[in-house]
């Protein structure tokens, strides 16, 4: 497999036989995705025949809308047979739409979701990604199920857990739908809680990390449950109780969602108590698949597609007992 730097691949290599995909991010600063593009180049390239030849080129948006509707254009430009598109603005994808339109270009969008509106404005455009609800309910449970089995979690014994909320990014569809339903899951469980704070960290660990070390010197001891968005913030949590010289026997439980590598190791060591798996293999092979059928015209039928147009992903709920499953997939 060639990866170009630019485009989708030389003209030159424009054959029929040659699918050629292009990858845009948001960012290439988010662990997550990156992961989640490295399945899906992986994925494509089991699909390569001698009849097919798979070309990938992948490129970030960095952040900035306007860059990365550029960045669609001069793919197509170069030649491009489907795009796949992790938007940086998800309620601004119509620019790309229009491109992708008036080049018959079909456009796979993933992780961050598009309004239904825009998805609907063309019949060739399609959403790969999970119900962020599903993860925030699973969140509430894996926690609620801990804290019913750990009665030391309510260290001062008020009954109530005193919780903070670690939020992913204003805006995103996750963010969003895994606040409401994990803090939902966990009251209508049964468990009392005392909110003390909800702090936006961009879904990053350093950004966490900071607001954390600033909560643990507002609230102390107080603090006895962390809720994050995604793994990389509650990692970040985590980073600040290890500085922060309070001992890891008085440190409040931390929950996840993404299941990557780290947190998943964190969980086995005792650092971290939950996540909730996004199936980031599950969504890199139904890109793949996607892309494949795509450029050959097949049918759809196959990809159960609700509404012909969305792929959703199942996630998992993960705990120290279930973590060996995850840790090698
Ligand atoms: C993931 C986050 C990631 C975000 C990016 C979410 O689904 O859980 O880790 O940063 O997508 O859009």
């Amino acid at each position: 497999m060639i990866f170009s730097l630019s485009g989708c691949g030389s003209s030159s290599e424009k054959t029929d036989r040659t699918l050629r995909v292009g990858v845009v991010t948001y960012t290439v600063d988010d662990p997550f995705i990156n992961a989640m593009v490295e399945k899906l180049k992986s994925q494509l390239k089991t699909m390569e025949t001698t009849n097919m030849k798979v070309i990938v080129s992948v490129r970030s948006g960095d952040n900035d809308q306007r860059e990365q509707d550029e960045i669609v254009e001069e793919m197509i430009d170069a030649g491009c047979d489907v795009l796949c598109v992790n938007l940086v603005d998800r309620t601004a994808p119509v620019n790309i739409i229009k491109s992708a339109r008036q080049s018959d270009i079909p456009v796979i969008f993933f992780n961050r979701e598009p309004v239904r509106d825009d998805l609907m404005l063309w019949e060739k455009l399609y959403y790969v990604g999970c119900d962020a609800k599903e993860s925030g309910d699973m969140q509430g449970e894996i926690a609620a199920n801990y804290i019913k089995n750990h009665s030391d979690v309510d260290r001062d014994g008020d009954g109530k857990i005193q919780y903070v909320l670690l939020e992913g990014e204003a805006g995103h569809q996750d963010a969003i739908s895994r606040t409401d339903c994990s803090v939902k899951t966990l009251m209508e469980n049964g468990v009392d809680l005392e909110k003390l704070s909800y702090q936006f960290a961009d879904w990053n660990r350093g950004q966490a990390e900071n607001r954390m070390t600033q909560l643990i010197s507002q609230y102390g001891g107080q603090i006895e449950m962390v809720i994050s968005n995604n793994d990389e913030m509650a990692l970040g949590a985590v980073e600040a109780y290890k500085n922060s010289g309070i001992s890891q026997d008085k440190w409040p439980v931390i929950f996840g969602i993404d299941g990557l590598d780290d947190a998943l190791q964190a969980i086995k060591s005792g650092t971290m108590q939950g996540t909730v798996y996004n199936d980031k293999e599950d969504q890199a092979n139904e890109i793949a698949r996607l892309a494949v059928d795509l450029f050959k015209g097949n049918k759809l039928d196959s990809h159960n597609l609700v509404d012909g147009k969305y792929y959703v992903s199942p996630y998992w709920k993960v705990d120290i007992d279930s973590v060996d499953d995850f840790l090698h997939r």
